[in-house]
């Protein structure tokens, strides 16, 4: 398939990018005219900022499955589509043709609706990396569901705080996951939190583990035995739902400044044009290319990268079950060599976690299939950038450092490989159709070069985020008020001598652990439900492997225990509330928390004392009581 709005020349990129900014309609016309429509659009785009509301393709209708599915059939259906990597490298790989993936999910979208899930239902999708997983994520989009994926390593209490929230008819499931050494019984994970549900009607149970697991009767369905029941012929003749391009096609939880996660609402008609046209243009794929994203399916970097992008495109997309280190750090580039992987996406917590195993590992293995390296989900430090070049690209790849977030869809800021010059540590230039700007704290633009700021964007690109679910004004207020009249991304950015933009990391109160957003209020909720615990305050500082690691301080009046039990403990709340993910890696406990007169506490001074800054505290006289930062200086970790 030829990909018309390929770019292939810095010439190029720079012509679409002056179209796409002067004649937004005319340009992304352009690229939405390659893709199957059912209907075509009334208008390209309407837009405002203010309420906000943003349409495009507005009347055109589709279904984004026969984009990723059916209109490669005439021609690549024996093409490979999907390559399973289990979690242990001794069970054998599966692969999906166009054909058999395309089967797969007709398959499962007539269990869905005999179900009864029908168009506008949500459904909550709590699984392991399995095939089973996309397939049950394509499905929901064909039948006209949209899906919710919950990462595998959320509790109980989260997984029902989603469901509830999204008001979930259905879920599907696993008997548990297979995640390194550890398997997660999800299963028994999603019985507690359905206690707290009850929208929930239906439960799908792919077995993957073969743990026992308790079946509620009239609710709980294998899978296995769901799909044997299914006409497949009357399946494939299905058809898909008619889609409206503005109706929503997924939600997905992320985590913000205050204490609840919002539901970002995706698209159908934007959204996949945005991840086609992103994929398509950053990691330069070629047809025939192996795309291996090391991302979990439960963050949207799996949604739009695993899935969406590369299927659409028509690509060879990887899916791995485990994680970089089991059984040895060497996972990745097993895989890399024995599936001819062409585009390796993956995260720079990875990098240098897989770096900090020592350079044996990678160097015993050449790799000559790799291309492209991409890079995703925080800052890359200049160490393990060129660590990635040289050890795992062997100085013969271009590397993408990808610039995006949960609520942009796909990609915004990054090099092009092997169009536009990579820089390490910079995203660099903008796509087409995204136009960046730094501004100060008083929202008024900081125009020329080798300046810093807050990173905001100014007008809307089609994978922009729509609202957040059930509740409008929140996306407002989250993401259009701050700076009236501009989408604000939470980031800190630096522009250079030549416009290259460099992230420099959340400006709020979000922090970025290994990849993953953690919002320090959920967190400090968290904590704070622990016994004895009277109040809490967390913030970020510099860490290794992670980025950035989680330091809480503690005012604790319980019983007296060691220090350690009682970090153990919290932590243990904390996973109860949040997920593993959110355990703090350090916990002081202090006697009271820098507080304004006001009763604010001021975390820019313990941002300071965590990262170890004790020279540069700055003005601590406006607190109520000085004397506090002294004694918390006293107790640092
Ligand atoms: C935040 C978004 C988007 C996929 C994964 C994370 C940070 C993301 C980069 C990058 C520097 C980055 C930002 C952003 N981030 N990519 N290439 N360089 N920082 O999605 O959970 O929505 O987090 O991740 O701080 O705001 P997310």
């Amino acid at each position: 398939m030829h990909n018309p709005s390929l770019i292939t020349s810095i010439e190029a990129r720079n012509q679409a990018y002056r179209e796409s900014l002067e004649n937004p309609e005319e340009f992304w016309g352009h690229v939405a005219d390659q893709f199957t429509w059912k209907r075509k659009w009334d208008s390209v785009l309407d837009w405002n900022f203010e309420e906000p509301n943003v349409r495009w393709f507005d009347g055109a209708q589709l279904n984004i499955t026969e984009n990723c599915l059916d209109r490669h059939l005439p021609e690549r259906g024996d093409e490979i589509a999907l390559i399973w990597e289990s979690n242990s490298p001794n069970e054998e790989s599966k692969k999906y043709t166009y054909n058999e993936l395309h089967e797969a999910v007709c398959v499962f979208a007539q269990v869905l609706r005999s179900g009864g899930i029908k168009k506008g239902d949500r459904v909550c999708i709590y699984m392991g990396m399995v095939p089973e997983l996309a397939i049950a994520v394509l499905a929901c989009a064909r039948v006209g569901a949209i899906h919710s994926v919950i990462f595998g390593g959320f509790s109980a209490h989260s997984v029902a705080d989603r469901v509830n929230d999204a008001q979930a008819t259905a879920i599907i499931t696993c008997d548990g996951a297979y995640r390194g050494a550890k398997d997660i019984p999800l299963k028994a994970i999603i019985d507690e939190a359905l206690q707290h549900c009850n929208s929930v009607k239906t439960v799908w149970i792919y077995e993957r583990t073969n743990i026992e697991i308790e079946l509620k009767e009239g609710r709980d369905i294998l899978w296995k035995q769901a799909i044997a029941h299914v006409n497949i012929q009357e399946a494939i003749n299905t058809p898909a739902e008619t889609m409206e391009a503005e109706d929503p096609l997924f939600i997905l939880y992320t985590s913000g400044s205050t204490g609840k996660p919002k539901g970002v609402v995706h698209t159908c008609g934007g959204y996949m044009v945005w991840t086609h046209y992103t994929f398509t243009n950053a990691f330069q794929y070629q047809r025939g290319w192996v795309h291996f994203c090391t991302a979990d399916i439960g963050w949207i970097t799996g949604h739009s990268y695993i899935l969406y992008g590369p299927l659409t495109a028509g690509a060879t997309t990887l899916l791995f079950e485990g994680i970089p280190t089991y059984p040895n750090p060497d996972r990745f580039w097993e895989i890399v060599e024995k599936h001819n992987v062409d585009i390796l996406y993956t995260a720079p917590t990875a990098i240098r976690s897989l770096m900090s195993a020592g350079n044996d590992w990678v160097m015993n293995h050449k790799m000559p299939s790799l291309k492209v390296l991409g890079t995703v989900g925080e800052p890359i430090n200049e160490e393990a950038w060129q660590w990635y070049h040289k050890m795992v690209g062997k100085g013969n790849c271009e590397i993408v450092d990808t610039w995006w977030q949960t609520e942009t869809g796909g990609v915004l800021i990054s090099n092009l490989a092997a169009v536009t010059p990579s820089k390490p540590t910079f995203a660099t230039l903008p796509l087409p159709g995204v136009e960046p700007l730094l501004v100060d704290e008083n929202g008024n633009e900081i125009f020329g070069n080798n300046v810093s700021g807050n990173l905001c964007i100014r007008k809307p690109w089609p994978g922009i985020l729509r609202t957040t679910w059930g509740d409008h004004e929140r996306c407002k207020q989250t993401y259009f008020s701050t700076y009236p009249g501009l989408y604000f991304t939470g980031d800190g950015a630096l522009r250079d001598e030549n416009g290259n933009y460099r992230i420099t990391g959340r400006v709020d109160d979000v922090l970025n652990v290994s990849g993953h957003r953690i919002g320090t209020a959920e967190v400090e909720n968290a904590i704070n439900l622990h016994t004895g615990v009277i109040e809490s305050a967390i913030v970020g500082y510099p860490h290794d492997i992670k980025g950035q690691g989680i330091y809480a301080f503690v005012i604790y009046q319980g019983l007296e225990t060691d220090l350690r039990t009682l970090s153990h403990q919290i932590n243990e709340t904390v996973s109860r509330e949040i997920g593993a993910i959110a355990k703090a890696d350090k916990i002081q406990i202090v006697s009271g928390l820098p507080k304004t007169r006001s009763g604010k506490i001021m975390r820019r001074i313990l941002r300071k004392i965590a990262e170890g800054e004790l020279e540069s505290l700055g003005d601590t006289s406006t607190l109520l009581d000085p004397s506090m930062v002294d004694s918390i200086i006293q107790g640092r970790l």
